[in-house]
């Protein structure tokens, strides 16, 4: 546990920042859409990023068994995970690897399945490879549909894109479901592709699973893509990894090419290290502020929109607001970006039938989230 909050920057800082977050809408535009975090960097991180830089040490990335030796460590500590360091491999970011890998088995042009609503990232990625997604969306309580997941791998999909922790939901999926998934996946010989990236920021009092622990199927079946990246908020720095834990597995993440690993940035992937190894102290932070925040968007929202549902995520800074009671449809964000000077990220980016939901980012300060409310109410109001 940490002795120091970790609070956002005041809006005046943060609109200096350079990122898409406050580039993509004009100033007056409160950015609550991309996931990005507006709390300042970790120290020892920044440490790093600034040794190397002051050293002039950004040539090509190397060998670097640090990735591997801090998060075997780290995956450990806080999910009694033993991991294989041999079996992980470097990549740019989630969203090349998972391509990557999927064009170096074969599954371009065929059929992936999805669980909806899912990070709008994964319809775009899968469109890169001219792959149909076949959604079988999450049941109502978030858990996974394994019997609508066994009916597409009998019909013949060989690949599930699985996000655990889910985006935009933030629901950690529970060891039995994933077992289950696993156990299909294997008698179908399909391959889960688990993206983890938001799994450290698990609250304290949820568990999240990692499908490589799930038992010998999902051992031979699974390949886990995760990045420190949205837990430590590097987006920027551009390094995340595979990682597999069976020799069938490994096969698979080799036929990717081996620019793979040289195209990630050393500077990303030294971050990287510095996250997993020494950024325990401000990841545990972070979480106790994102805790603070998940209650007070549900306490605000009760206070001013009591008819949106929202349901506390379990994982992450993101939350699924059901605003079927703003009655604004298909036009719900473009509306608030106009006349609420807000920016939200459209449900149906997450499945085409979720455009009565939009995405909100609360990993800023309880002001802000109460300011983007505030500025709704208004817009709604007038
Ligand atoms: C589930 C999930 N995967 C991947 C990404 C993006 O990762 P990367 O920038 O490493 O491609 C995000 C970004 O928000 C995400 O939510």
């Amino acid at each position: 546990m940490s002795d120091h909050k970790i609070e956002a920057a005041n809006l005046d800082v943060l609109k200096n920042r350079h990122s898409s977050k406050w580039r993509r809408f004009p100033e007056d535009v409160l950015p609550m859409h991309v996931a990005e975090m507006d709390f300042p960097i970790a120290k020892p991180i920044q440490q790093r990023i600034i040794t190397m830089v002051s050293e002039s040490d950004l040539g090509y990335l190397g060998p670097i068994p640090e990735v591997a030796s801090s998060f075997s460590k780290f995956a450990k500590n806080r999910w009694n995970w033993t991991i294989d360091e041999s079996q992980l491999k470097l990549a740019i970011d989630v969203g090349v690897a998972v391509v990557e890998f999927l064009r170096a088995n074969n599954a371009s042009n065929t059929k992936v399945i999805v669980n909806s609503p899912v990070y709008h990232g994964f319809w775009e990625w899968l469109g890169e490879l001219n792959i149909t997604p076949v959604d079988v969306p999450l049941n109502h309580d978030y858990s996974l549909d394994i019997s609508g997941i066994e009916k597409e791998f009998a019909s013949g999909v060989k690949f599930l894109l699985l996000c655990n922790p889910q985006n935009p939901v933030g629901k950690a999926f529970s060891k039995e479901d994933l077992t289950a998934l696993a156990n299909i996946a294997k008698k179908h010989n399909a391959i889960v592709i688990s993206d983890e990236i938001h799994a450290p920021l698990t609250y304290k009092n949820e568990t999240f699973t990692p499908y490589l622990t799930c038992g010998p199927d999902a051992e031979e079946t699974g390949v886990c893509i995760t990045s420190a990246s949205k837990s430590w908020n590097l987006a920027g720095l551009k390094a995340a990894f595979l990682l597999t834990q069976s020799e069938n597995m490994r096969a698979k993440v080799e036929l990717m090419p081996q620019a793979t690993h040289w195209r990630a940035s050393i500077v990303g992937a030294f971050a990287m290290a510095e996250a997993y190894e020494n950024g325990e102290t401000w990841l545990e932070s972070t979480l106790q502020t994102l805790d603070e925040n998940r209650h007070h968007l549900k306490n605000e929202l009760q206070r001013i929109f009591p008819n949106v549902k929202y349901q506390i995520p379990e994982a992450g800074y993101l939350a699924w607001l059901d605003v079927t009671s703003w009655n604004l449809g298909e036009q719900t964000v473009a509306t608030l970006i106009k006349h609420a000077k807000v920016a939200l990220v459209p449900g149906n980016d997450h499945g085409p039938e979720y455009t009565n939901h939009v995405r909100f980012n609360f990993g800023t300060s309880s002001e802000l989230i109460t300011e983007g409310l505030t500025r709704i109410a208004r817009a709604l109001s007038s």
